[in-house]
């Protein structure tokens, strides 16, 4: 044999072998290949070593492809999605939709049966929460919708069953939506996470539906799938065919577009800084569909909207800066005395909301003052105090007037808060509320309904602390912060803060000239000290008290004390003295009140050997044996026992017996006839 044909019959077809042969042996001959001349097909294809390596080891695959060797000559690359290619190196091309926000859309026809069962793919990319991504349709049903509600994927089959994503797709970044579509079921991916499934009537797509991406043609119909999509969307299938925007230079089994409205190639973004949506000198940043400020200090919000106001110190020392929703109140108290001179305001003409509410807080002891006054032609609002209580009275657009009337007195000196508001602020009239001191319990009420204050909205003037009309009484006392309708009245001119205030709604002050007192002063009503007799004076605001010295009393302890009024002394006489009173007691009784009995014995005059007998303011003394006398003082004289005519008789003290019988003798001092 000196012939080695290595290819084989072509009826059986195998491959060629692919390999390497060594130390071929026929016999004992080492068998060489060696050209033999003549016959050119003796020999082909064949190389002397044996130097193939296996392709995969080069890592041909790209954008981490998956490498198959396929024998030692030829590879095979499986792609990851949106990639293709024999390297993987060829990438879908993304579809732009809703660039510049025009609306667009593409549409594709299927050209083939797709079968039973149906999967549906594609990468998209978006930051808007709502629009549509996809409609498979025949000419009489929409079988299959998918669109973007509030951030998530929401599936729509056969006009029925619905599958929604579980989180949100709208933040920028590509995600791959799958939707599985079975005999009897439809299941939701993400990412190959399985979202949300649902048992369906089978869907059967035919030849010559169509698939539309990213809107339809009439703009309603996709109004109601959130409108026409504004993102990105990149290899996009249905089964494993694609739908290709843009071909890619790898031929594809794609189905054919049809229609290709105001998309872009690739998947640039808007410039959406180029509208400057930063405020207050924030730097933009554009990021895909989007942008970031970067804020100056003190000011916050995507886009520095806010700015904290307050950071920038704009109020006055006598004020604190109060924030708000676009821009800041200085707010301070403020002390009114009936003499100085009454507040006016202004709105500037912009305010726009419905004022139905108004709010202050004051301190005061008058019974009758104005707390504020509002009017415009026929149009009023008092708020005042009468009769020692808060009084709301409103005539708004000539209906009828209406009052509201707290219920305690509040003339007390003390703060107190008032807070009016309409009982519905929706309806045209309705009546009015009055909560005294937040105190939501015991509010009153009007009996009638009043329009709101948009009277005050233009024109009208409003007063703090007095006004111009006969009836009214000045205030004299302290005002807190008012707002009417949620809008301050400002006790401080835009001139006297470090810069105006920059709401755009607001009441203004008018009239500058008063020098007003911030803070809450009562008047000085100490000063010069009212009470007479050292007495000690207390500010009550707006009312002193004078402490008295104990000898003193009245208002102004004006008035010597009666010491003896409350009858002090038990057992004596009260008289009253210079630092009290002082007890003229009753005999027998002694102590500061008379209160003590006094020991008649302590002091007695019973003589030696006698015994004490207390009595009431008195005593006794009670004799030894030997002793008599009314303070036993006297020695107790013999008995004489006398012998008398009919009988014996005895003779005391030391009387001697008598002759004459029956009478005795007696020893000086001691009388009678025994
Ligand atoms: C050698 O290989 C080439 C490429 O695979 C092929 O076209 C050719 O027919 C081969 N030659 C023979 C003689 O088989
Ligand atoms: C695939 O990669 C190989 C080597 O890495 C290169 O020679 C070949 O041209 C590439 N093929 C394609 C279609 O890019
Ligand atoms: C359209 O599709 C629906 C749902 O799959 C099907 O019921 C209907 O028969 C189809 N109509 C046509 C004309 O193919
Ligand atoms: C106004 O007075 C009240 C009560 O004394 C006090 O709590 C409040 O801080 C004062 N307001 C201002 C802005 O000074
Ligand atoms: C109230 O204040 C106004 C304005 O300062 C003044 O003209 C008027 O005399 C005052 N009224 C009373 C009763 O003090
Ligand atoms: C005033 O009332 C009339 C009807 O009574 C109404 O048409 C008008 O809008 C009202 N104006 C305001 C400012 O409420
Ligand atoms: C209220 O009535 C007066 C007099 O009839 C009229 O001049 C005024 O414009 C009316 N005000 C409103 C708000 O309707
Ligand atoms: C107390 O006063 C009464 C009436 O003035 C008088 O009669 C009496 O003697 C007084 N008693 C003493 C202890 O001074
Ligand atoms: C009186 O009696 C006392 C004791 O009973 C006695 O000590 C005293 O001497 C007597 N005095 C006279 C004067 O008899
Ligand atoms: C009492 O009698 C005594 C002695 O018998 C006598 O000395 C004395 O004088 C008499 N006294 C009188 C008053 O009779």
């Amino acid at each position: 044999i000196n012939k080695i044909k290595f290819s084989l019959d072509d009826a059986e077809n195998p491959p060629p072998f692919l390999g390497c042969f060594r130390d071929v042996f026929v016999g004992s001959h080492l068998v060489l290949p060696v050209a033999a001349p003549g016959d050119s097909d003796a020999q082909a294809n064949i190389t002397v070593g044996c130097s193939d390596k296996d392709k995969c080891d080069e890592s041909p695959c790209q954008n981490r492809g998956r490498c198959v060797s396929q024998g030692w000559r030829s590879y095979m690359c499986e792609c990851l999605r949106p990639y293709e290619g024999h390297n993987c190196s060829e990438e879908y091309i993304t579809a732009r939709f809703g660039n510049k926000d025009l609306d667009s859309f593409a549409s594709f026809s299927l050209d083939d049966d797709p079968g039973d069962s149906m999967t549906v793919s594609m990468f998209i990319r978006t930051r808007q929460s709502s629009g549509l991504l996809l409609i498979l349709a025949n000419s009489t049903s929409q079988y299959l919708r998918l669109w973007v509600d509030e951030g998530r994927v929401k599936v729509q089959v056969n006009n029925f069953e619905t599958l929604l994503g579980r989180s949100s797709i709208s933040d920028g970044h590509f995600h791959l939506v799958t939707v599985k579509l079975e005999k009897m079921e439809a299941v939701l991916f993400q990412s190959a996470q399985i979202q949300d499934s649902v048992h369906i009537r089978p869907v059967h797509a035919h030849p010559g539906d169509l698939v539309f991406v990213g809107g339809l043609p009439d703009s309603r119909a996709s109004a109601s799938f959130g409108g026409y999509f504004k993102g990105c969307v990149q290899d996009l299938r249905v089964n494993s065919k694609r739908l290709q925007f843009y071909p890619i230079a790898t031929p594809v089994e794609s189905y054919r577009l049809q229609q290709l409205i105001n998309i872009a190639q690739g998947c640039s973004s808007d410039n959406a800084c180029a509208v400057n949506p930063c405020l207050n000198g924030g730097v933009c940043y554009s990021m895909w569909d989007d942008f970031i400020c970067n804020c100056p200090p003190n000011t916050a919000g995507r886009r520095c909207e806010k700015v904290k106001w307050c950071e920038l110190s704009p109020c006055p020392a006598t004020a604190v800066c109060q924030p708000r929703s676009q821009g800041f109140d200085c707010l301070s108290n403020l002390t009114f005395r009936a003499e100085s001179s009454i507040l006016h305001y202004q709105s500037n003409g912009k305010i726009k909301r419905s004022l139905s509410s108004v709010s202050l807080s004051f301190r005061t002891r008058q019974n009758a003052a104005t707390l504020l006054r509002a009017e415009k032609h026929s149009d009023y609002l008092t708020i005042s105090v009468l009769d020692s209580k808060v009084v709301m009275e409103l005539q708004a657009n000539n209906s009828t007037r209406v009052i509201v009337q707290s219920q305690g007195p509040i003339n007390d000196g003390e703060w107190h808060s008032v807070e009016l508001s309409m009982e519905n602020q929706i309806l045209q009239t309705s009546r009015w509320i009055m909560v005294l001191d937040g105190d939501k319990e015991e509010l009153s009420v009007s009996k009638a309904a009043a329009r709101n204050l948009d009277f005050l909205k233009e024109g009208a003037d409003i007063f703090l602390g007095g006004h111009n009309l006969e009836a009214g009484v000045n205030m004299s006392g302290c005002l807190g912060p008012v707002e009417i309708g949620g809008f301050s009245l400002p006790f401080h001119l835009d001139t006297e803060m470090n810069f105006p205030r920059p709401q755009e709604e607001q009441f203004a002050r008018v009239n500058g000239n008063a020098a007003l007192q911030y803070g809450c002063w009562g008047s000085s009503v100490c000063a010069p000290n009212p009470c007479t007799n050292q007495g000690v004076c207390e500010d009550l605001f707006d009312l002193h008290h004078c402490k008295c010295p104990s000898e003193w009393k009245g208002p102004l302890c004006q008035d010597p004390t009666d010491t003896c009024i409350s009858s002090p002394c038990i057992y004596g006489n009260c008289t009253n003295q210079q630092g009290g009173f002082k007890c003229v007691c009753e005999l027998g009784y002694s102590g500061d009140l008379c209160e003590m009995e006094v020991d008649m014995c302590q002091k007695s005059n019973c003589g030696e050997g006698a015994t004490c007998i207390k009595g009431f303011q008195s005593y006794g003394c009670l004799c030894p044996q030997n002793k008599t006398g009314q303070h036993c003082e006297l020695p107790q004289l013999p008995t004489s026992t006398c012998v008398g005519m009919r009988r014996n008789y005895n003779c005391y003290n030391g009387g001697n017996c008598s002759e004459a019988g029956g009478s005795c003798y007696c020893l000086p001092g001691f009388t009678g006839l025994w």
